[in-house]
């Protein structure tokens, strides 16, 4: 038997009861055979300096950057904050992104987002996926998960609760599965 194809889900939110880690949990339940999701956390990931990264990267970051090389792909659910990315997850990217060798260069990486508002991300994963242009990460095109009005959608602990929402992950991650198998294989895989 093959190895499972590794997802490392990214939320972009530190929330105890983030909605997008909600969204992440559920792809780790639907993930179907053949695939394992695993969610990956920014807490140890410091604010980006130069200064340090000259010094050489914090632990942190080693092993941040260590878990994007060792997954097929990477699954983002992200919040958004002023219609954009939020910055702990724009400050991880910029970590992953640095020389030698990023591991973002070729990865396969499917987006989707819940947020409070009646745009559910629209504008955050826009931006992401122009800075996976710099990257040369290969993102997904469709299929689009906007998960609008999240108070509706999840339950106070942050455990969705659309049935419609949890059937666009399983499309999502089966879209992906498709997509990892087609793109050109990066630098660590
Ligand atoms: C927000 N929120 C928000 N929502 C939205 O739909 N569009 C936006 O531009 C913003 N802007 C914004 C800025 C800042 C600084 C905060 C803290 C929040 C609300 C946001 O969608 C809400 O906090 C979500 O619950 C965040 O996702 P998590 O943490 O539940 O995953």
């Amino acid at each position: 038997m093959p190895e499972p194809l590794l997802i490392l889900g990214i939320p972009g939110s530190l929330r105890r009861h983030s909605y997008n880690r909600g969204l992440l949990e559920v792809a780790r339940e639907v993930a179907a055979d053949g695939m394992t999701v695993e969610i990956a956390e920014l807490t140890d990931v410091p604010l980006y300096n130069a200064d340090v990264e000259a010094e050489g990267y914090p632990a942190g970051v080693m092993a941040f950057r260590a878990r994007i090389a060792a997954a097929d792909a990477l699954l983002i659910a992200t919040p958004e904050y002023n219609y954009s990315v939020p910055g702990v997850l724009k400050n991880a990217i910029d970590w992953a992104s640095r020389p030698p060798e990023s591991p973002l260069r070729r990865k396969p990486i499917a987006l989707m987002g819940a947020s409070a508002g009646v745009m559910g991300t629209v504008r955050a994963q826009l931006s992401l996926r122009q800075s996976f242009l710099n990257t040369e990460s290969y993102v997904l095109l469709k299929p689009e998960i906007y998960v609008a009005n999240a108070r509706d959608r999840f339950d106070p602990t942050g455990r969705l609760t659309d049935g419609g929402v949890r059937e666009r992950i399983i499309l999502l991650l089966g879209a992906l599965r498709d997509w990892i198998h087609r793109v050109p294989p990066g630098l660590d895989r």
